[in-house]
């Protein structure tokens, strides 16, 4: 077995993990050791978190017991890690039922030997039934749909139990509404009538029991209401965040941070429109398919009065929706520029600050806030009209009824009872509330496809990595090469590479040299596949890049750039930087290797200290050195120093400079960097210029024959030899 050799820093690898890394093979697929995060204290790998690890590469794979019948039946169906009793692990990969043994491979054994028979006694006394079944993924299309507003609500119809508890006490309140109006009919009717005291005081007591069953009721309901709000809430924010972290890196270049949140945040408003309004509504016409029959029971003519007011109402709110859904769309346009704005200011405030730009600032965030006003305004205005005109037909509904079943009544006194007119009136008031509230949907809908069309906008962008288990993950020694590589930014039209190629062996330690724009960080960012719509070919090891599951590539590379953000915790988590099965002691390696162990170990709590974005404890020179041992921890086959040393003092840069030759040690390194002293030392050193690559080759090399790095070098070292220099132009 080969993969005993490249084992990492930490010895050889345990047989579980072989196991494992054996059967992902057979799949295709390459388990990194690196990756395995086991818990504390355990003493052999479980079968849980070695399942974990399967599926973090992007495999299928389940923790499972099996009995000796099982094993019988998995002939052929791929190998099986089977865990044994001694913390070791075999791999099973054939049965013979008819012979009643198992073929089973010892990871550790060279892969020329054959498999061993086992039958069930010797492996009953070897192994208790731990198995680890490990599969191909399939492509989960269905396992991430876009988001729409029908995944919404798919999202809220999952609360299926939650919901039909809510459908049930929604139809039991519809019933208890209506028997008080009822029960007013009857007392009046016949209580008066008859004066009949016993009757009231059943009626009373039914009565103050319904009120209670009616008080809890609707507490239940709103609490369901409440839970399904929540939970769906949850589960969005786990999608959105999910969906928002896969985003190219492109995206966000492209859009201001401000609008993008505050488009992701429109996907709540959303969720509480569903869980609320919409939901309400809809329980609310409930009541109102209970009461519809019941009012013309009681007297058709007035229910046709309620329902052709009702109607008047809906059409009246109908008609404003399509105006106000314009209008609605200028007062969320002017809301995103204004958090644009806002977001812009604070995440820039330095520059802000340092440029005296506040007065500027400010007139925009005046001229944004003015721009929402007027809109809103408008919006506003708009949006009382309906409401103006329903009020009158509102009333009239509830004081006509009254004035025409008196009307009624006393015109021909044996059709309509009084005890009748009463509980009319009392349940035609619970017919216009779920009516009206209905228009309001509508209209309200409007508001939130709009919001939807928002969120949308962010989260249904192409996913950077469609699938987790795409692409090869070969093991990478760090040979670059590029094959005629051109690459057009999107909207722009010149491209930022043109017809680049160079092949360089793994281990060269590579300067990119070039005028500012002249392509050299557009080539870091090919390598790793932030950029992938280039033509040509970029090639690892002599794999196309294309082919390389993205996030292992991403994972092989360690990137230092000019500006590096430091996130919220202690300079140990910072370095660390939440990477699975890491510890204090890589934290330290790593700090050394990049020479920020002497400034860590003088601060006041050591790799405790707690620092953050804009920390002022932290030099520049620290942080990038800090950046550094974050980028070298997991000991990457490629590193990428893009003017890493740019922003620092001459000492602080002269400080990592000395300690690159460590770090270059058996890895690739591109280092990017507009000081060419700092360059000297590399193997190649590539000169581009608008796109081009002008040459490659070593220092000494490119002085003799590429006038663009000869004027370059000149330029900086002009104080060191200016006689030479002069030499070297005259002869
Ligand atoms: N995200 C981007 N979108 C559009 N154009 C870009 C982007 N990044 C860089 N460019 C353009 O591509 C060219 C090369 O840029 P870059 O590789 O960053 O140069 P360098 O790192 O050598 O200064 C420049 O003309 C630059 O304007
Ligand atoms: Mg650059």
């Amino acid at each position: 077995m080969s993969t005993g050799a490249d084992a990492p820093r930490s010895g050889p690898i345990h047989p579980r993990l072989l196991a494992m890394m054996m059967a992902g093979r057979y799949y295709g697929l390459e388990l990194d050791p690196i990756d395995y995060r086991g818990e504390g204290g355990e003493t052999a790998p479980n079968a849980a978190a070695l399942s974990t690890w399967a599926q973090g590469a992007g495999m299928w794979s389940r923790a499972v017991r099996l009995r000796w019948r099982h094993l019988m039946g998995l002939q052929g169906a791929g190998p099986v890690v089977l865990l044994f009793n001694d913390g070791t692990a075999g791999l099973l990969i054939g049965a013979n039922p008819e012979h009643k043994i198992v073929m089973v491979r010892d990871p550790r054994a060279p892969e020329a030997d054959p498999p061993v028979p086992v039958d069930e006694m010797r492996l009953s006394e070897v192994w208790n039934g731990e198995a680890i079944l490990v599969r191909a993924q399939r492509g989960h299309a269905d396992a991430d749909p876009p988001f729409t507003l029908r995944s919404l609500f798919g999202l809220v119809m999952l609360e299926g139990k939650s919901l039909r508890d809510l459908f049930v006490a929604s139809v039991a309140l519809s019933f208890l509404t209506i028997f008080p109006p009822l029960m007013v009919m009857t007392v009046i009717d016949k209580v008066m009538t008859y004066r009949s005291y016993s009757t009231l005081a059943l009626i009373s007591t039914i009565l103050a029991i319904m009120i209670l069953y009616e008080t809890l009721l609707g507490h239940a309901r709103r609490l369901i209401m409440l839970i399904v709000g929540v939970r769906v809430d949850a589960k969005l924010n786990l999608h959105v965040f999910n969906r928002l972290i896969r985003l190219p890196l492109d995206y966000f270049e492209r859009h201001p941070a401000g609008e993008t949140m505050y488009k992701i945040t429109q996907v709540h408003q959303v969720r509480q429109f569903i869980t609320g309004k919409l939901m309400s509504t809809f329980l609310d016409l409930i009541t109102l398919a209970v009461l519809a029959p019941i009012l013309f029971w009681l007297n058709a003519t007035l229910a046709w009065i309620v329902v052709v007011c009702s109607a008047l109402i809906m059409l009246i709110i109908l008609a404003y929706l399509r105006p106000m859904r314009m209008i609605f769309g200028r007062v969320i346009t002017a809301e995103t520029n204004k958090s644009a704005t806002l977001g812009e200011t604070i995440f820039g405030i330095k520059t802000v600050k340092s440029l005296a730009l506040e007065p500027q600032r400010k007139a925009q965030w005046d001229e944004r806030v003015a721009e929402v006003g007027k809109w809103r305004l408008a919006f506003g205005k708009l949006s009382s009209w309906p409401q103006t005109l329903v009020t009158p037909i509102e009333r009239f509904m509830w004081v006509g009824i009254v004035m025409i079943g008196a009307y009624m009544a006393l015109a021909d006194d044996t059709g309509v009872a009084i005890g009748g007119l009463f509980a009319f009136m009392m349940l035609s008031q619970r017919v216009s509330t779920p009516l009206v509230g209905l228009a309001r949907l509508i209209e309200e809908w409007e508001e939130v496809g709009g919001a939807m069309g928002q969120a949308a906008d962010v989260l249904n962008r192409p996913l950077e990595i469609d699938n987790a288990g795409t692409g090869v993950r070969p093991r990478f020694s760090g040979a670059v090469a590029f094959e005629d590589v051109t690459f057009t930014y999107p909207g722009t039209k010149v491209p930022a590479l043109n017809k680049i190629s160079f092949d360089i062996p793994a281990g060269t330690m590579l300067g990119l040299v070039g005028r500012s724009g002249s392509g050299k960080s557009t080539i870091t960012r090919l390598l790793q596949g932030i950029n992938r719509e280039y033509s040509g070919f970029v090639k690892i090891d002599g794999a196309d890049l294309r082919a390389i599951n993205l996030r292992h590539l991403r994972s092989s590379f360690g990137v230092v750039l000019q500006e590096n953000f430091l996130f919220r915790g202690s300079i140990r988590d910072n370095i660390l930087a939440g990477r699975p099965g890491l510890t204090l002691d890589d934290a330290i390696r790593a700090a050394r290797l990049a020479g920020a162990e002497e400034f860590i170990e003088r601060m006041p709590n050591g790799y405790e200290t707690y620092i953050e974005e804009g920390s002022p404890n932290l030099s520049g020179g620290q942080r990038q050195r800090l950046a550094i041992a974050r980028a070298v921890i997991t000991d990457p086959r490629i590193l990428i120093l893009d003017e890493a040393t740019s922003a620092l003092d001459p000492e602080s840069e002269a400080l990592v400079n000395a300690n690159l030759l460590r770090i270059a040690r058996g890895r690739t390194m591109f280092i990017v960097s507009h000081r060419l002293s700092s360059l000297v030392d590399c193997d190649q050193i590539m000169v581009l210029d608008k796109g081009q690559l002008l040459d490659i080759a070593p220092h000494e090399v490119l002085l003799e024959r590429c006038s663009v790095y000869r004027q370059l070098w000149a330029q900086q070292n002009r104080h060191l030899d200016k006689p030479g220099a002069r030499n070297a132009a005259s002869s």
